[in-house]
């Protein structure tokens, strides 16, 4: 039965995981999967989960099955986070998913039974996954120009030209913040103008939020979302607490669908049950059980904070360090990009050959698109690894 089948490459970044792992030298450097790493390179447990963690294990009295949608508690805390505490809740459905991934391949089922062949803009370029992801389940994705690779500049004017054309009902998937791979987002003005365009050519939109917290703050980085919700009859938000939270393996999200009145909320509601429990049935539960603890418990939430502010400023220092460092180590370059993306990434601009090279001959790994992720950066590697990107120019 499985004589016709193909093995297929690694992920081109989860693959990255067992190559760096496998590599001897200790110099090695990874700047690949999109997961936080503190000073000394670990990417520990928060300390606020932590403290949920052990309320759980103190009070919790099962673990039989939650609902298709999982828990209310959970649900309503993360709309609140997302859409803020005034939003329009009639009209919003909000499910608890396994994670940002999940998350997005139930909106994937909702959009292919709502609209059969609408097709989803998405950035060039947008995040590696997010073609296989929603291609995969069926979706026809159409790409918008996004990132300028000479400049490293968003094209908006080319963007806003490009979604012109689109047609009544297409699928618009924009990052909230922290745009992945090249971590520069629209400023406030640029997401009013793609909102007018949404709202003038009566397309959806569906943001994705996977880095709440990583750019600005909780709520800046929201903007997009809160803006648009604000305009739009129908929108679709999946949201991530994989990187905020730290909980990446417990996979914790939410989806929500903001629909025109109460009667379409319940319709779509159901529709999500049924999506659900033909894909896994129920989301898992003890991240978003964490979660919960958290925001819904005064003192771990604003621990919560802290601790987000501590990560958030780190990758900015990282990000700055690296390009004063190679503002020396290759004088002749304009890295003056990197210290204005947001968030976990950005894009080196070197070449696939050039990527390669720091890999084989450094140690360096990062994503062939040369993506980094700056929390890979430590004042300890920051030399080698800027003296490294030298050599390979
Ligand atoms: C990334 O972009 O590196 C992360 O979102 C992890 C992933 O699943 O790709």
């Amino acid at each position: 039965m499985f004589d016709s089948m193909k093995s297929l490459p690694a992920d081109a970044i989860l693959g990255l995981i067992a190559e760096y792992r496998n590599d001897r030298r200790n110099n090695k450097i990874d700047l690949g999967v999109g997961v936080y790493r503190t000073a000394d390179g670990q990417t520990p447990v928060l300390d606020v989960v932590k403290k949920a963690e052990q309320k759980l294990i103190d009070t919790q009295t099962s673990k039989a099955y939650i609902g298709t949608a999982g828990d209310p508690r959970f649900n309503s805390a993360m709309q609140t986070l997302v859409f803020g505490a005034a939003e329009d809740k009639p009209r919003l459905v909000t499910i608890q998913a396994p994670g940002g991934s999940g998350s997005l391949r139930v909106a994937a089922g909702l959009l292919l039974r709502a609209q059969n062949a609408a097709p989803v803009w998405v950035s060039d370029p947008t995040w590696n996954n997010h073609v296989p992801l929603l291609g995969g389940a069926g979706l026809a994705l159409q790409p918008y120009p996004y990132y300028d690779t000479e400049k490293h500049v968003i094209r908006i004017d080319a963007l806003l030209d490009t979604l012109r054309s689109a047609s009544r009902g297409d699928v618009v998937l924009l990052h909230a913040c922290c745009h992945n791979p090249s971590g520069l987002d629209p400023t406030p003005d640029e997401f009013r103008a793609i909102a007018d365009l949404i709202v003038e050519r009566e397309l959806v939109p569906l943001v994705d939020m996977a880095y709440q917290g990583f750019a600005t703050g909780l709520d800046e980085d929201a903007f997009a979302i809160r803006h648009l919700a604000g305009r739009v009859p129908e929108m679709l938000v999946s949201s991530s607490c994989s990187k905020n939270f730290g909980l990446y393996r417990d996979r914790v999200g939410t989806l929500s669908v903001l629909v025109k009145d109460t009667k379409t909320r319940d319709i779509v509601a159901s529709q999500l049950s049924n999506i659900v429990r033909t894909i896994y049935s129920v989301p898992p539960d003890h991240g978003a059980a964490v979660v919960s603890e958290i925001l819904h418990d005064d003192e771990l939430t604003r621990d919560w904070h802290v601790e987000l502010a501590a990560m958030r400023n780190r990758l900015r220092e990282m990000a700055n360090l690296l390009e004063q460092k190679l503002k020396v180590a290759a004088p002749s370059r304009d890295f003056s990009h990197l210290a204005r993306a947001a968030g976990m990434f950005c894009f080196l601009g070197i070449s696939e050959a050039q990527v390669t090279r720091l890999k084989k001959d450094y140690g360096i790994y990062m994503v062939g698109s040369s993506r980094i992720n700056v929390a890979g950066i430590t004042a300890d590697n920051v030399d080698y690894l800027a003296e490294s990107i030298a050599a390979v120019l």
